[in-house]
């Protein structure tokens, strides 16, 4: 998702990274992140990508951090589903840190 405010629209948010559960395991994550990537980097103008995750998700956690996202930050109670409240770690990666 990228933002229409001009002072924002350098950044976009990665939302909704899903594998079935029969095919984890197997690179399919790793693949489509790095896809994401890199069709965000090709984007004019976008020199940032952020995502929230849950912050109890091990594996999800794991696969940012191996691709270079940054934590900057929990924002507790962000989500609620089943009735309760999780924390959400929030994430970067800014291009210029890449090689
Ligand atoms: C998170 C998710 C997308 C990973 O997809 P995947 O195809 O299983 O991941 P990959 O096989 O490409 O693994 C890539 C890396 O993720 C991490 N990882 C994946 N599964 C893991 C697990 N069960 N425990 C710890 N680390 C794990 C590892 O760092 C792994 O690298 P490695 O194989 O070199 O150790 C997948 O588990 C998923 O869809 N989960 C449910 C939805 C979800 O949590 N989405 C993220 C919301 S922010």
């Amino acid at each position: 998702m990228r933002p229409q405010r001009e002072k924002l629209r350098h950044g976009v948010e990665l939302a909704g990274m899903y594998i079935t559960p029969p095919c984890r395991r197997r690179g399919f994550g790793r693949a489509l992140l790095e896809a994401a990537v890199a069709h965000t980097r090709a984007l004019a103008g976008v020199r940032q990508v952020k995502l929230g995750v849950n912050a109890a998700n091990a594996p999800a956690r794991a696969l940012y951090q191996s691709l270079g996202f940054v934590s900057y930050g929990v924002e507790l109670g962000a989500l609620l589903f089943d009735g309760r409240f999780h924390d959400e770690e929030r994430y970067l990666l800014r291009f210029e840190a890449l090689a």
